[in-house]
């Protein structure tokens, strides 16, 4: 820690301090922590956290983990589900570990003091759009919340892991195609954290959007800075609204979780009627980029909200069941027993990240992924709901047997040599540019308006801002990520999946059955 580092000079930034680990773990939520904790004593880990666990995405996550645990399950009809409802661009590799791991990714979490609601003998399944089966294990309505307080006691108890809080880390460290460590921003200083392996398991980017379910902490920070250091990136586009969330009054947005209608909560438009059954034979359950359709034509239609009706459901099952939904909601005077509760898509996952192998492995040497920050190819063009908790134990768990089963590199010290590729922009407003995405990247898009986004994010100079550093590199990063978003979403010239491109309604199996993929310094690309 007290030897200074050398920096190449030209990045503006001043020397500061070092340290070393074996692994180094970028994110407060499931994935990151299931990797900490899967790792054994023998490894020295850090774990990076921009906030705490409540801004992370695990935490707020409401519906639950699937899992094919019920008798009349099993995880063949899990992969049919999934790649069904991925829409032909799901990795069926990736989408058989999910599946076929999922029991023990559940023993792991139980051992880890998680519980589930249980019913009978059994767990109290719920079901949610696109599952066959009741599949759903929950902990009332606040599954991701209890997981990640679980976890975190865990990691706390753990003396090979130390988790450093506030800790924003700005670039991953490369040289000739291998990862050794990052750069980060902690306590009012410059840490070089050297690291023979690097985990980037912070999330995803659908924060970034004005309207989102997620907490602004989502803004894609690790996918941004891996990219920039030359790790590949699939299927940024992809970005899944979900079909309910509430508007307060404050305008922040919160989540009304699928297993409301998974428990029978229905849909009306303005004229009091169920619509959902005249959209899909599925109803209320389609999948969420239907549900998302439907709900974005009919506010257009009547040019007013729609709204979720529970109230058959009663007071006594609501408020116990749906505890966090129903105390949120009651406390913006909405009361689920006897109101409509108007409804609207936000964004809330992004599928698209840091491509990776079945073992979290990036296109770069020692640089791995995980969680919503990976693309694994589970989810295709939309994701199962629930599947996100399993894929963060299932591949966080795989990331942590794939860096204790291989050789691991020495720790390379060496002057910092990386080139700062941040696009610093003066006077960019964040909010304004989530206000343009949901726009013109939203459930429904067209070719012409992302077009005209992108290129007046394209022509704004880069000039030296006066701003913080912090502040700095996530504006840099946004809106980086917005571009991609954007430059994924206008080549992928077909309708598929989390989004419908008006301009181009069909599905095209033939041409476009393949992925955007992105590279730093080329234009994205289909492959
Ligand atoms: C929800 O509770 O509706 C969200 C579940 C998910 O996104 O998987």
């Amino acid at each position: 820690m007290d030897m200074k580092y050398i920096l190449s000079g030209d990045n503006g930034f001043d020397d500061g301090e070092q340290t070393v680990y074996d692994v180094v773990v970028v994110g407060a939520g499931v994935a990151g922590m299931t990797v900490a904790l899967e790792l054994n004593e023998r490894f020295r880990v850090a774990l990076l956290s921009k906030t705490g666990i409540n801004e992370a995405s695990t935490y707020k996550a409401q519906g639950g983990m699937a899992v094919a645990v019920g008798t009349d399950d099993s995880a063949e009809r899990h992969i049919v589900d999934t790649l069904k409802v991925g829409q032909g661009l799901c990795c069926q590799e990736a989408v058989t570990c999910l599946a076929e791991e999922g029991l023990d990714a559940l023993e792991f979490l139980l051992r880890q003091g998680v519980e589930f609601n249980r019913r009978n003998e059994g767990f109290d399944l719920t079901r949610e759009a696109g599952h066959s089966r009741y599949r759903v294990a929950h902990y009332y309505d606040y599954t991701g919340r209890h997981i990640a307080e679980r976890l975190e006691e865990k990691v706390a108890a753990r003396k090979n892991v130390q988790w450093i809080k506030n800790c924003f880390v700005l670039e991953v460290l490369t040289n000739d195609e291998r990862c050794y460590g990052c750069l980060a921003f902690y306590s009012g200083r410059l840490v070089v954290f050297w690291a023979k392996a690097l985990v980037i398991a912070s999330g995803g980017y659908a924060g970034i959007f004005a309207d989102s379910t997620n907490s602004i902490a989502a803004s894609g920070d690790g996918i941004a800075a891996a990219y920039r250091a030359g790790a590949v990136l699939a299927d940024m586009e992809f970005v899944q609204f979900h079909p309910t969330s509430f508007l307060t009054p404050g305008g922040g947005v919160f989540l009304l979780t699928e297993a409301l209608r998974g428990e029978g909560a229905v849909l009306r438009n303005a004229a009091g009627d169920r619509f959902m059954t005249s959209y899909h034979a599925d109803g209320e359950l389609a999948p969420r980029d239907e549900v998302s359709r439907a709900i974005t034509k009919e506010t257009k239609l009547s040019d007013a909200p729609v709204f979720l009706d529970a109230r058959h459901l009663g007071k006594d099952y609501l408020a116990k069941r749906f505890r966090q939904v129903y105390t949120s909601l009651a406390g913006y005077g909405y009361f689920l027993e006897k109101d409509l509760v108007p409804v609207r898509p936000a964004a809330h996952y992004s599928i698209g990240g840091i491509k990776t192998d079945l073992w979290g492995r990036s296109s770069l040497d020692a640089l791995y992924a995980c969680g919503e920050a990976s693309a694994t190819g589970v989810h295709g063009a939309n994701r199962l709901a629930s599947n996100s908790l399993l894929e963060a134990v299932v591949f966080g768990r795989r990331v942590a047997l794939a860096i204790a089963s291989q050789p691991m590199h020495e720790v390379v010290f060496q002057s910092l040599k990386f080139l700062d590729r941040r696009a610093l922009r003066r006077g960019l407003d964040i909010q304004n540019l989530g206000v343009s995405l949901n726009q013109a990247a939203g459930v429904i898009r067209n070719g012409a308006a992302m077009n005209k986004l992108l290129s007046s994010l394209r022509q704004i100079p880069n000039t030296e801002c006066e701003a913080d550093l912090l502040k700095q590199y996530s504006t840099a990063n946004t809106f980086q990520l917005a571009e991609l978003i954007l430059a994924a979403g206008i080549a992928r010239k077909e309708s598929r999946g989390t989004h419908f491109r008006s301009d181009y309604p069909e599905k095209d199996d033939n041409c476009f059955r393949r992925h955007t993929i992105a590279r730093w310094g080329k234009e994205v690309s289909m492959e």
